[in-house]
């Protein structure tokens, strides 16, 4: 894990979440009710979007990315409890959450399948998944694009994988996908699931 990553995600965040970034975490996270678990929850940017929850348990696996979160956790409408761990390894009793979300982050999880299995391991029988994720475009030339940046990219944003198929991924893992939003020509998707 680099440190130069988490000291400036803020700062190249910013212009994206003012393009729209921050409508569509708003939008997706209004809908997670009771309790509430985010994977890789970063500097926090989620949690001042959280309104029907009642308890918000974040895990991010970064010691950096989970300092900056802690003045976003305090600032917080629901309380947020904060874990150092990785979605592979979620420290949790089965059938605990009502929600999960996860956003930017299925990308740079070294192990997604395990991850996912855990997400509906700790998942509540009809729980729901909220996701949003940048993914491999479906037109060959951009698809082709990323998969030629990746190797580069990875080294750049603390192993992102530009070209990393997510929706595939959540549909091969059992959890039952009820709607996605494409944006930006298929870059960035919303993937609203249950835990079947
Ligand atoms: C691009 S950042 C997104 C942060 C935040 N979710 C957001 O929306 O701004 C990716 C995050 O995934 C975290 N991450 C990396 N490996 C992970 C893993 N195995 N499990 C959970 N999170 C992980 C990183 O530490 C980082 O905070």
């Amino acid at each position: 894990m680099g440190t130069w990553f988490p000291k400036f995600y803020d700062p190249l965040m910013k212009p994206l979440e003012k393009m729209g970034f921050d409508k569509v975490r708003k939008e997706l996270i209004a809908k997670a009710e009771g309790r509430v678990l985010e994977v890789g929850s970063g500097t926090g940017a989620n949690f001042r979007h959280y309104r029907k929850a009642v308890e918000v348990d974040a895990t991010e696996p970064n010691p950096l990315m989970l300092k900056q979160s802690i003045k976003q956790a305090e600032k917080s409408y629901v309380p947020v409890v904060l874990y150092p761990a990785k979605a592979e390894e979620l420290p949790f009793p089965d059938k605990t959450f009502d929600t999960v979300t996860a956003t930017l982050v299925f990308c740079t999880i070294p192990e997604p399948e395990k991850a996912l299995q855990e997400i509906r391991r700790v998942c509540k029988q009809g729980a729901k998944i909220l996701l949003f994720e940048h993914v491999r475009m479906n037109g060959k030339l951009a698809g082709k694009t990323q998969d030629l940046l990746t190797p580069i990219w990875k080294k750049a944003f603390d192993g992102c994988h530009l070209n990393r198929n997510t929706l595939e991924l959540v549909k091969r893992s059992g959890l039952i996908v009820l709607d996605v939003t494409s944006y930006s020509g298929g870059l960035f998707l919303v993937i609203e699931c249950v835990n079947g």
